[in-house]
């Protein structure tokens, strides 16, 4: 009798340590109880687990080993019948234990990498300093701007602000509409002498909330510093040529005026200003990441990638005006020279260079399609020379530049129509 509990107890164990009950028994922690009593009274011989059919299963197997098959082939089959159906339980259990099933249980597939999506440059809640915003382009640079792009704000740096001449900021005021407003002054003989000045309705579109007007001296590093702290981009629009005459230098202060005298190289605005402002914009940006990081923000990245170019370059095309010797070198080699220094001295600072064609006002009309060679077109040197370009056309270019990721890091001419 023992011997037979013994072999009783044997088969039992046999049959139920295969590795699909093992596996089965993992599951108990998440069956719900009904399932656990059924699985434990089957695995455990000594737990008279009241469930019907487990026990008679248990009951059954031991008749069967007596050798009275005959009386119990029709019960044998039934048992045959609740072993596949048992065996069918635990590949069903198997089949629920998600990450501890079979290898040979398909695993869903890997979500394949997103790719990665092109971002949009964007100027909303910039800050764009424009420089030289009371020239011809550069006035016209801030107005594109202001009406364009509402969300963006616009620090229009001029040479000086306290004049009321085309050398203040006359020729930014009328460019951006300023001068559109209403004014009124009390008669002099009234008791109401007040004199007061009103944007109207008609100029909400004009964003003039948006602007800031700076005065700036590009030839002092320490004014350039002051004005680039906090500017996203700047567009630089100033030069020291009225075409390809130099300007006058009566507009410079003694000190600047005895500065450029000692040592004429120092004094271009095209490279020692350019320079001083390039210096500026770097450190600001600097600056400001290293404040970030001081306060425990989160450190921005370098460059995000929506972020706008850094600096967009206004400069000359190469056959646009004729070359001339000035006191300082070559007219073009200035312009070269300043190019260069955009492209190779500030790698931190993303840029464009746009050469622009001449300049012609009255004769090629504005709003033209701009186009844009870097050197792949094939053309005639006197095809180039004809290239021309409203100003207002020049404008609206280095203003868009600002968000046109395919002008990253490229120096392009720029034209809109043939003449002459
Ligand atoms: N003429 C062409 O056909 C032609 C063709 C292609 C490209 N370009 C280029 O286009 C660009 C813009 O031309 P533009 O006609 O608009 O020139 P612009 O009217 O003479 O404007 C230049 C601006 O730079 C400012 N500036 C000069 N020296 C300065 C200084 N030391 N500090 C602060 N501001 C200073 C001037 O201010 P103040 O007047 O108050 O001093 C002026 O507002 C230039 O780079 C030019 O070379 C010209």
């Amino acid at each position: 009798m023992m011997k037979k509990r013994r072999n009783k107890r044997s088969s039992t164990k046999t049959y139920f340590c295969t590795p699909s009950v093992l596996i089965a028994l993992s599951l108990l922690s998440t069956l719900g109880t009904h399932a656990f009593s059924r699985v434990s009274s089957l695995l455990n011989p000594t737990l008279k687990a009241n469930v019907g059919l487990h026990s008679s299963y248990r009951s059954s197997l031991f008749k069967a080993t007596e050798g009275n098959t005959n009386e119990n082939e029709d019960e044998a089959e039934k048992l045959k019948q609740k072993a596949k159906d048992l065996r069918q339980q635990i590949l069903d259990m198997e089949s629920k234990l998600g990450d501890r099933a079979p290898r040979s249980i398909e695993q869903p597939p890997v979500p394949e990498e997103e790719e990665e999506k092109e971002v949009e440059m964007t100027l909303k809640n910039k800050s764009v300093l424009v420089i030289g915003a009371n020239g011809r382009v550069g006035s016209k640079v801030c107005r594109y701007l202001l009406r364009n792009f509402p969300q963006t704000n616009v620090v229009a740096a001029v040479h000086t602000v306290g004049e009321n001449s085309s050398r203040g900021y006359g020729r930014l005021s009328y460019e951006v509409g300023a001068e559109d407003g209403q004014g009124y002054i009390g008669a002099a003989w009234s008791e109401d002498r007040e004199a007061y000045y009103e944007y109207t309705d008609d100029m909400k579109d004009y964003n003039l909330q948006n602007l800031r007007v700076v005065e700036v001296e590009l030839l002092d590093p320490a004014q350039c510093v002051t004005i680039t702290e906090d500017i996203d981009s700047v567009v630089w629009c100033a030069t020291d040529f009225n075409g390809n005459t130099p300007r006058s230098i009566s507009s410079l202060d003694a000190a600047f005026l005895f500065r450029a005298i000692l040592n004429p190289v120092k004094g271009r605005v095209e490279v020692e200003g350019l320079r001083n402002i390039l210096g500026g914009l770097k450190k600001g940006k600097t600056n400001s990441r290293w404040e970030s990081e001081r306060s425990g923000d989160s450190v921005e990245p370098r460059v995000n990638k929506s972020d706008p170019i850094s600096f967009v370059h206004l400069s000359v095309a190469e056959d646009a005006l004729p070359d001339f010797e000035t006191t300082m070198g070559r007219f073009k080699d200035i312009k070269r020279q300043g190019d260069d220094m955009v492209m190779s001295e500030f790698p931190s600072l993303t840029y464009s260079v746009l050469q622009m064609s001449r300049y012609e006002d009255n004769f090629v009309d504005e709003s033209l399609a701009i186009k844009m060679d870097n050197g792949d077109i094939e053309t005639s040197q006197e095809d180039k020379s004809r290239r021309r370009i409203n100003r207002r056309d020049a404008a609206r270019a280095v203003a868009d530049a600002l968000v046109d990721r395919s002008l990253v890091g490229k120096k392009v001419e720029v034209w809109t129509e043939l003449r002459g």
